[in-house]
């Protein structure tokens, strides 16, 4: 074992000192989603009136993301790679902010390649074991190859982290440490109506026994989890999971004994929940959290037999373009890992890639099945790559179909009240 304590206690400082290290003009990464380090961020903030042009990087923003408001642009300017945090997606809908596309699995390439140069990385991390390294906790995503590339890596030590297997971090690799507990951000599980309820057993049918699913968070996947209850055997190879997934495993319903790859692993790239699914992960060897250029690769993806991904969208238009990022000229959200599942689960042998949405929004005012996408839109994933589209009416299956058997699916399961004007439209889109 090696002597690691002096080294450690050589690196001991506190979040004020830690950051005195940034310097104006820096590009800082955070630590993803519930990984952020909180009294490392506020000791940042507080140097506002000192710095300017800090860049700050994050895919997925769940704290009070104070660097990114009104008031602030001249200190710091937030670069969204996902807009989940409505603090950064207001501040880039008013200009005050950034948003980069960006396949979620390729993030870690565009810091090592030093497309994006990094300067400064701000993580939390578990207290080290018996041989010196820490674990990412919650989110293993990108903050490996950020550290490796950038000039300083400044961890918050904090004890509340549960400790996950799979990547870790040593502490030789920690330019600074900071000790200090904080309560870990929490997600209630979201509560669902009788069109997700209908949604998710559409989905239901289409998983059989033994299957490996990726699903994302919100009521939709938590939907589709609880018709998945009398299945057999399923497995997770996931960008992320939460409290569903958690209650599906001690149901027995999740094994991963099926899986092809990372046999009974449970295999994620970040976490989001609440201290129901830390206490289940937390020193759980069946549950590896990898970085996200391993999880979300679609050659990696595609080595699982019947993989199904299941995602979200905010519209599908009739030829199959889906856009799931964007409301208008609004940046709504990102890419994040959809199209890398989407792409995966079409390399596995009986993959399948779901698109899943209500079929209307603004309380029915819209259909989510339109002739085309919105000016402003985005398409996130291609018509070339979509495969099964679902709504509460029904599963429309894409693959190998013209235009034209495309629009009479998607129009077969679009909301009864927009059929006949979708139908009227047809001829136009499809001549
Ligand atoms: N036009 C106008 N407004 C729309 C709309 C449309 N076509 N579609 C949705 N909206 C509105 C909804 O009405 C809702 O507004 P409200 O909150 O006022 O009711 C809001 O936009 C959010 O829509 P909803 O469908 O509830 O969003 P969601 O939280 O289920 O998230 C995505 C859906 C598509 C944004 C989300 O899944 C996403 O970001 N996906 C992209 C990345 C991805 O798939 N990652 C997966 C790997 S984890």
């Amino acid at each position: 074992m090696r002597n690691w304590q002096s080294t450690y206690r050589h690196k001991l400082i506190s979040a004020q000192q830690a950051l005195q290290f940034v310097q104006s003009g820096d590009r800082v990464v955070l630590a993803n989603a519930c990984s952020e380090p909180p009294a490392l961020v506020q000791a940042l903030v507080a140097r506002a009136p000192e710095l300017s042009n800090v860049e700050i990087v994050q895919v997925v923003n769940v704290g009070p993301a104070e660097y990114a408001k009104p008031g602030m642009e001249h200190s710091f300017r937030s670069n969204g790679i996902f807009l989940l945090g409505a603090p950064v997606r207001k501040a880039v809908e008013e200009g005050r902010a950034s948003y980069t596309p960006c396949f979620f699995s390729e993030l870690p390439r565009l810091f090592r390649q030093r497309i994006l140069p990094v300067d400064v990385v701000l993580m939390q991390v578990t207290p080290p074991d018996e041989e010196g390294y820490c674990s990412y906790g919650l989110s293993a995503d990108y903050t490996q190859s950020a550290a490796e590339s950038a000039k300083i890596v400044i961890a918050q030590m904090n004890r509340n982290l549960p400790r996950t297997a799979g990547v870790r971090i040593h502490l030789d690799a920690l330019t600074w440490i900071v000790e200090q507990d904080a309560p870990l951000v929490e997600f209630a599980a979201p509560s669902f109506g009788e069109v997700e309820r209908q949604i998710g057993e559409h989905i239901a049918l289409l998983v059989p026994d033994g299957a490996t699913l990726q699903l994302g968070i919100g009521a939709i996947p938590e939907a589709a989890l609880l018709s998945l209850k009398n299945k057999r055997d399923l497995g997770i190879h996931t960008e992320m999971f939460s409290d569903g997934v958690a209650a599906l495993a001690e149901a027995g319903v999740i094994t991963n004994r099926r899986k092809t790859i990372n046999q009974g692993k449970f295999v994620a790239t970040f976490l989001m929940g609440s201290s129901t699914l830390y206490n289940f992960v937390h020193n759980n060897p069946a549950v590896e959290m990898h970085p996200v250029d391993y999880v979300n690769d679609p050659c990696i993806i595609g080595q699982h037999d019947d993989m199904i991904s299941i995602n979200s969208a905010l519209q599908v238009d009739l030829s199959g373009q889906v856009n799931a990022e964007m409301i208008g000229h609004l940046q709504f959200s990102g890419t994040g890992g959809q199209v890398d599942f989407v792409r995966g689960a079409s390399r596995s042998n009986g993959g399948k890639s779901i698109i899943a949405m209500p079929s209307t929004a603004a309380r029915g005012s819209i259909s989510r099945i339109c002739r085309q996408l919105d000016e402003g839109a985005a398409v996130t994933t291609s018509r070339n790559d979509v495969h099964y589209v679902i709504t509460e009416y029904g599963i429309a299956n894409l693959r190998g179909k013209t235009l034209q058997q495309r629009a009479e699916a998607l129009i077969e399961i679009a909301h009864p009240a927009f059929r006949a004007s979708l139908i009227n439209k047809l001829s136009v889109a499809c001549p």
